[in-house]
């Protein structure tokens, strides 16, 4: 059967295609129409999927959307009228977004692909979650917790699924429904401490290292754990339900003081900066606890040893990791597109394997679905604007971009399919030697555009990832999508100093060689030059700029700021005269 995937109208839209059981292809809207986490129709997306393939529509079983439009709109009618009268300027703008697009999804996917309406099928939204982290995980049995801000009605669900030669059965046992909802919880902190929500999240987490949980008993205020292991939230801190310009109440500006303007710098050395970062710990720390809560009483539930997570909530690495030490389960998977994105993937492989009841098939084991880099482009552009362009064979451009490393040199890195999913596994990255401070700060200044406290995450290979970091049994599967943070260790510090965090950890990608070859010679020939092979893997853009797709894309961007060296494997572009980062290879060789 041949099934594509959609999410669309939210956040983050995507088409996935999975044919006989099997991912084909799967990207995200923004990788194509360059519009930062693009929730319009993915057009984009769904066309790119069905000429990889080489599909027509009329070819497709079924098209799958990843939330049941008329479970939302309910959801988004009953809470406008129920805040009435506060919610009375919301109302018609949730109407228009409603009326406008999600509620008509059948009409608009059937018209826009051409196919008849009973083709186009509907997942719920958790269901597609659940299925994109339990389906593509190596395991046959495991338990399942997926956590977003909302999708229809449910904002966390738990259960446990199976796949067994007599069929796949995903369960979702219970859910905690809007407006009780600890992605909300969280985006209300990111908003507060002046971030973009959907966005902003991961600024906290890294905000939160700097802080202390100073605050824990204030945010415990608004969440109170319920008799039956869940969560609500005290709706008068908020007003996400009943406002779509604020999401937090002048209650909670009572508690917390003063919110942060988005323009405002954060300065870490001032007693307003350092109320911001204890506040992002704080809530950190509360997620944290009621996350691993929730995992422990559903491991003693199920007594299963395997747990998947699913929905944005499972991109805090942080609270991956707790999880992993303290819920007693023994693995857990995250898969490389948790949020919105993933569930195109989720949606196709539900209605696979559970509404169409096809059988039960392996899923490959890696994040690179999207297009593949076309180096002839780079060859051409680079050589048109006369700049130092080479084709080489993968012996030498392994050793010529270690070179360029070990010299203090940022590469840009393409090769192959892109990654699905928020994360750069390698295959879309920039690269650094991971040493020096500066080359972070720098990175952050020159290259990256962004705030200062942000850490960069490292990669390096599974069998030497002990050595430089602390990982407990379990901890390399979090790390093969960059799932969980973990210590560096003490006698390395000084000299991972580019992705040690202020807290000592790193997000670390734990490298399985068959999963990016390349990467792995080039963490070789890097390791045989400097002692220690770990780089600094960070996503090939700038900051407000989707990943890099296509080699023109890449070459575009390393016009644009401090990268030294491209590469769109075999072909290797170098700007001309001196390094803009001497300075750093200097310091390096101190
Ligand atoms: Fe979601």
């Amino acid at each position: 059967m041949k099934i594509l995937g959609i999410s669309a109208h939210y956040h983050d839209s995507a088409a996935a295609l999975v044919c006989d059981g099997v991912p084909v292809c799967a990207v995200q809207e923004e990788r194509l129409s360059r519009r930062k986490n693009d929730a319009a129709f993915p057009a984009g997306a769904i066309e790119w999927c069905l000429d990889h393939a080489g599909l027509s529509p009329d070819d497709l079983d079924a098209v799958v959307f990843y939330e049941r439009s008329m479970l939302k709109f309910e959801r988004i009618l009953t809470s406008a009228l129920r805040a009435f009268p506060r919610s009375w300027r919301s109302f018609p703008h949730a109407m228009k977004n409603s009326l406008g697009e999600k509620v008509w999804a059948r009409g608009i996917i059937s018209s826009h692909l051409g196919i008849p309406r009973r083709k186009v099928l509907f997942t719920r939204h958790h269901e597609a979650h659940a299925a994109a982290a339990f389906l593509t995980a190596p395991t046959r049995r495991a338990a399942i917790l997926t956590a977003d801000g909302v999708g229809e009605w449910a904002t966390l669900t738990v259960g446990h699924g199976e796949r067994a030669d007599r069929g796949t059965a995903i369960t979702l046992l219970r859910e905690v429904r809007f407006p009780h909802s600890l992605g909300m919880l969280y985006s209300t902190f990111t908003a507060y401490l002046g971030f973009a929500v959907n966005e902003g999240e991961y600024k906290v987490m890294g905000l939160a290292a700097h802080g202390r949980p100073t605050q824990v008993d204030r945010v415990r205020k608004l969440i109170r754990r319920t008799p039956d292991g869940a969560f609500a939230l005290d709706l008068d801190y908020f007003e996400y339900h009943s406002s779509t310009t604020r999401s937090y109440s002048s209650r909670f500006v009572e508690l917390f003081g003063p919110p942060r303007l988005p323009y405002e710098p954060i300065d870490l050395d001032t007693a307003e900066g350092q109320r911001f970062a204890d506040c992002a710990s704080s809530i950190q720390r509360v997620l944290e606890d009621t996350l691993v809560d929730m995992t422990r009483a559903l491991q003693r539930e199920t007594g299963l040893t395997d747990l998947c997570l699913g929905g944005g909530v499972a991109l805090n690495g942080v609270a991956n990791t707790r999880i992993l030490a303290e819920s007693g389960f023994e693995r857990v998977f995250v898969p490389p597109a948790p949020g919105d994105a993933g569930c195109a993937l989720g949606a196709a492989l539900y209605a696979d394997r559970v509404y169409f009841g096809q059988p039960d098939r392996d899923v490959p084991d890696h994040p690179f679905w999207g297009p593949r880099v076309d180096s002839k482009d780079l060859l051409r552009a680079a050589g048109e604007d006369g700049l130092e362009v080479e084709e080489l064979a993968d012996f030498q451009l392994i050793e010529r971009t270690a070179d360029e490393l070990h010299a203090g040199n940022v590469i840009g890195w393409m090769e192959g399919a892109c990654e699905f999913g928020p994360r750069a596994l390698g295959h879309r990255s920039i690269l650094a030697a991971p040493h020096s401070s500066e080359i972070r700060d720098r990175l952050n200044r020159d290259i990256k555009y962004r705030e200062e406290f942000r850490p960069f995450a490292p990669v390096t290979p599974a069998e030497s990832a002990d050595r430089y970091f602390e990982l407990p049994p379990g901890a390399a599967r979090l790390g093969r999508f960059m799932s969980g943070v973990f210590p560096v260790r003490p006698e390395w510090r000084a000299r991972l100093a580019a992705i040690t965090h202020v807290d000592g950890t790193a997000r670390v990608q734990v490298l399985q060689r068959e999963m990016a070859p390349r990467l792995s010679a080039l963490l070789d020939a890097y390791g045989r030059r400097s002692g220690i092979p770990v780089l600094l893997n960070t996503s090939f853009n700038v900051a407000g700029e989707p990943i890099v797709c296509s080699a023109l894309e890449g070459y575009s961007t390393f016009r644009r700021c401090a990268i030294d060296m491209l590469v769109a494997a075999p072909v290797v572009v170098r700007k001309r005269g001196p390094s803009t980062l001497k300075s750093i290879k200097e310091e390096a060789t101190v």
